[in-house]
């Protein structure tokens, strides 16, 4: 094909396709009939795909860096620039690159051939509401790199875009990605898939006197623009941007955390035992593989309580409580650079193997920098939320660790299951092989897999080697119904707490009204001696009861937000009505899913459904789009009929 030519076609899919509306999004036809010869839009049958949540065609073409030019424009709410993807050919006669996409505004499309950038058709397909739309791109014989010019949407899924009211500083606003598990493909076009790998860099353009951090290395800004660089190949989901008027403080050589200034003191007083935690984490299970290990403590609205990105943990501020009581967060994330960043789950249906593995690999650090008792109290915490997550799973498969081939949207998979079963699988692995030989076992999953992508299968693979070392020590059935195994497995090792022993027996005593509120040996209590005696409390206690404990350790005015949140559950569930200022107030100010869902719907299930929707209408603009799609969803019936 002549050049000419080949610009027409261009031109052609430049007016066809610069934009995306929504009218050819409705109707993957009337997208195809748009397309121009060269680039027929192909069908897709994702269920026949590796990875049924991404449209790459990765068995034809593999990107293997992508180089990001991006301005930050807060007016706008949008990221506007370049994405350029070097690919290789996997097939040698691939002629045609597929690309997630999600509400991006694609402008035009180039590729590389023989040194010459020229323009290239491109088609954007129809779009999906979970995983976005196919960006088909045709490549010329022997491209070897497209760059993709395209704009964010205001509202994509994966960016929050903060007020200058929502942050510790009100003076500047502040933007952040959360790109796992699908989101990345609303920043940038990507194949948006665990089974690739990419190295990155990036240069962002923000306005002064703002401050880019990315999941990457940090170079001094020159002439306005903030660079970086990834050289250790990662999956799309843990590249990410925050950008806000932030500073830096060390803790160590290689540790530090970035946040506004406001927070910077007690953020570094608080994380100050990381260090320790890369010791104990690295001293298990083999070398630090990232360099720094920086964290980003983020404003309130941050949906999660962390987020693994490389190199910089993404972090809420509730995680700090002023006395280090809820750290085994940061032993999370940081477990996460073996499990997840190092070895990645090969797609969303094992996300255990992410989840699962990082939460057992976070209680063997507690347990070394804590001591056991720490750790067990928080195993035997998580058992509980394990047993409400299981009796509350709208569908049984979703209580499987290996998810179910007609999952739908990966956010659906992500529960307490994949977490903590997954955490007390090899917990279980580990009482019967002894740590002697467990350990050095995971060690050498981590080395092996180093970089790559696994499945469960090619962990139980692995099994089989450590099994055939000690036949006797598990049981197919027993492996069984752990991985495709519904419910509580019945092999699940229960968590021993001396310390939740004599605290269910002071419990019980005051619940009986044998002792007065000021007899509990609180005055000794830790952050998760208070969780259990709050969670383990009746629902059905009477609020008056409630009372006597806020008046004796003014619970609902309680710093720390765990505290706080699990207090709040239960004064909603037992009617307690002089905590709903503190709970509108907290709602109003928190945006953490695990903290606010419960409450929004514990508030609906009580008949205080006004209550939820009146503090909601206030609050909702103040969440990330994932907290809004989620309480959408809790709140939606009587939001429909009103
Ligand atoms: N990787 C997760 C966060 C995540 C999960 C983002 C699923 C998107 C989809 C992170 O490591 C995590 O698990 N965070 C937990 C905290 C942890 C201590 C259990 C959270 O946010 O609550
Ligand atoms: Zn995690």
């Amino acid at each position: 094909m002549t050049r000419a030519a080949l610009l027409m076609i261009a031109l052609a899919a430049l007016a066809a396709c610069g934009r995306k509306d929504k009218a050819a999004e409705a109707s993957p036809a009337a997208a195809a009939a748009e397309a121009p010869a060269a680039v027929q839009l192909r069908s897709f049958n994702l269920a026949a795909q590796k990875d049924q949540f991404s449209y790459a065609n990765v068995d034809e073409v593999r990107t293997t860096h992508v180089d990001l030019n991006l301005s930050v424009d807060f007016a706008t709410k949008t990221l506007d620039g370049t994405a350029t993807l070097d690919i290789e050919r996997v097939k040698p006669e691939a002629d045609t690159l597929i690309l997630d996409t999600d509400d991006l505004a694609v402008r035009s499309v180039e590729a590389r051939a023989g040194g010459a950038w020229a323009p290239a058709p491109f088609v954007l397909g129809a779009d999906d509401p979970s995983l976005g739309a196919p960006l088909q791109i045709a490549l010329p014989a022997g491209a070897d790199a497209v760059r993709v010019f395209y704009r964010t949407d205001p509202g994509a899924q994966g960016l929050q875009w903060l007020d200058k009211e929502q942050t510790a500083g009100k003076r500047h606003p502040f933007m952040y990605s959360q790109n796992q598990a699908i989101h990345a493909r609303s920043m940038a076009p990507l194949q948006d898939t665990p089974q690739i790998r990419i190295t990155y860099t990036a240069g962002i353009k923000a306005p002064e006197p703002l401050v880019a951090v990315m999941s990457a290395i940090r170079h001094e800004p020159e002439s306005g623009i903030q660079s970086f660089r990834m050289d250790q190949p990662i999956p799309s989901y843990l590249i990410a941007l925050a950008v806000g008027y932030i500073a830096f403080k060390a803790i160590d050589d290689q540790v530090g955390v970035w946040t506004e200034p406001e927070m910077l003191e007690a953020a570094v007083a608080e994380f100050s035992e990381t260090p320790q935690m890369i010791v104990a984490n690295s001293a298990l299970y083999g070398p630090y593989r990232w360099e720094r290990y920086d964290m980003l403590v983020l404003p309130p609205s941050f949906p999660f309580g962390g987020m693994e990105n490389p190199r910089l943990t993404f972090l809420t501020p509730t995680a700090i409580a002023g006395d280090k009581s809820l750290t085994s967060l940061i032993a999370h994330e940081l477990a996460h650079s073996w499990s997840g960043n190092l070895v990645t789950n090969a797609t969303w249906r094992d996300s255990w193997l992410n989840e699962g593995v990082t939460s057992y690999v976070e209680n063997r650090v507690v347990e070394a920098v804590y001591g056991p008792e720490r750790d067990a109290m928080e195993r035997a915490l998580d058992v509980e939320t394990l047993k409400t997550t299981i009796a509350d799973a709208d569908r049984p498969e979703l209580t499987q660790l290996k998810l179910p081939a007609d999952l739908k949207d990966p956010d659906e998979g992500f529960s307490q299951v994949a977490y903590v079963k997954g955490a007390f699988f090899l917990k279980f692995l580990e009482e019967r092989f002894g740590r002697d030989a467990f350990d050095p076992f995971l060690k050498s999953y981590f080395d092996k897999y180093a970089f790559k992508s696994v499945t469960t299968e090619d962990f139980l693979g692995e099994l089989n080697a450590l099994r055939s070392t000690q036949p006797d020590a598990v049981l197919d059935s027993e492996i069984d119904e752990w991985i495709n195994g519904r419910g509580m497995p019945s092999t699940l090792p229960l968590p021993q707490s001396d310390a939740f022993e004599r605290l269910a027996a002071a419990q019980a005593k005051w619940v009986a009204g044998t002792i007065q509120p000021a007899a509990l040996p609180s005055a000794q209590w830790t952050t998760q001696e208070w969780l259990r005696f709050i969670n383990t409390l009746p629902d059905d206690i009477p609020a008056q009861r409630l009372g006597e404990l806020d008046a004796a350790f003014a619970l609902s005015t309680a710093g720390n937000a765990e505290i706080a949140a699990a207090w709040y559950l239960k004064a909603v569930r037992a009617g307690y009505e002089p905590a709903l200022p503190e709970i509108e107030k907290f709602l109003a100010r928190v945006g953490r899913g695990k903290f606010i869902y419960r409450l929004y719907e514990a508030l609906d299930e009580t008949g205080r459904g006004d209550i939820a929707r009146a503090v909601y209408a206030q609050a909702r603009p103040t969440y990330h789009p994932i907290a809004q799609k989620r309480i959408d969803a809790i709140l939606k019936d009587e939001t429909a009929a009103n």
